[in-house]
């Protein structure tokens, strides 16, 4: 007797047809389809607090979003911190605080031009600057936080996620700093890996760089890992599916998935989740507001999550 018939037999005929054409609904739908779409917090709600500060991630969990984004870069004594630049003056009064303390670096494609990189500070001297003032001086007492600092404040609230970025890995790496080795270490150390922390605490792991992902991929492969991109090339089909061997998913700028919207459909039957970025309030656009142009990647186009600026502002459908 096949084991069809015999399962047939043994349970009530209605429930069996039941499970019947609940695997055949599932069976035709590749797994990396999710069922609810997510929203994560670009550098935590930074459209309306200061990026990668407290404030900015509690208001993001206050706004139910579903996962919090962590940048993160290495101070000189190998602390990793949030942080979205390599440098630190955009975001910081370091300028103000260390004037003597700038390197002259030609940055990306950009004219030589004094910078004061992340990597020449201490984690003590960067704790000693203001990360708020240049969104608005109410928030001047705002420090950035340590990885970890970002670790206990997401855990302390079960049910949000966290979505850390391996930011610059070659820049440490030309500088002799394994940045990714001290990321593996700091998850290892809170057990964020463990299965009964990733149903309290998920976390996905994010990188433009290849190399960081599928050393991820080994190191830690229980958990998630999304691929970035802003390249066309990145999604072809063979493309695809050679980053499904090491990824679990890609998260192209939404220009690019603009340009080729059977790339979601493509992703989803190589296994991928797709993810986009970044959706911001007041950005001109051809949509009349942020709220319609994440309804159309999330529902027209398909993709699955994306990185927003405004989390309170993010489409659910129930
Ligand atoms: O990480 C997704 C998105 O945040 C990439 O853009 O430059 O803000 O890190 P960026
Ligand atoms: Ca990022």
């Amino acid at each position: 007797m096949s084991s069809v018939n015999l399962l047939s037999r043994s349970i009530c005929p209605a429930l069996f047809l039941a499970l019947l054409a609940w695997v055949a609904l599932h069976a035709q739908q590749p797994l990396a389809v999710s069922m609810t779409k997510q929203a994560i917090a670009h550098r935590g709600a930074s459209a309306y607090r200061p990026e990668h500060t407290q404030a900015a991630y509690l208001l993001a969990m206050e706004q139910k979003v579903d996962f919090v984004e962590q940048d993160l870069g290495v101070t000189k004594d190998s602390q990793l911190i949030c942080i979205h630049d390599d440098t630190l003056e955009r975001t910081t009064n370091v300028a103000d605080v260390f004037p003597d303390r700038s390197t002259m670096l030609a940055l990306g494609s950009r004219t030589p031009a004094k910078h004061w990189l992340v990597n020449d500070f201490t984690l003590a001297e960067i704790k000693r600057l203001d990360a708020g003032t240049w969104f608005k001086p109410e928030f001047a007492s705002a420090r950035l936080l340590t990885f970890q600092e970002a670790i206990d404040l997401v855990r302390a609230h079960p049910g949000f996620g966290m979505y850390p970025e391996l930011k610059s890995p070659q820049l440490y790496k030309s500088r002799g700093i394994d940045q990714v080795k001290l990321f593996v270490d700091v998850v290892r150390k809170n057990g964020l890996e463990k299965p009964e922390s990733l149903k309290k605490t998920p976390v996905i792991i994010q990188s433009f760089d290849e190399d960081a992902i599928r050393r991820v991929s080994t190191d830690l492969p229980s958990i998630p890992r999304v691929f970035l991109t802003s390249k066309d090339e990145d999604v072809t089909e063979p493309r695809l599916r050679a980053l499904a061997k090491f990824a679990t998913g890609i998260a192209p700028e939404k220009f690019v998935i603009a340009r080729h919207p059977e790339m979601v459909a493509r992703a989803h039957a190589a296994n991928l989740t797709v993810t986009s970025w970044t959706f911001r309030s007041g950005e001109k656009t051809e949509y009349p507001n942020v709220g319609a142009e994440m309804s159309h990647f999330l529902y027209d186009l398909g993709i699955d999550a994306l990185f927003t600026n405004n989390p309170d502002l993010f489409p659910r459908r129930r």
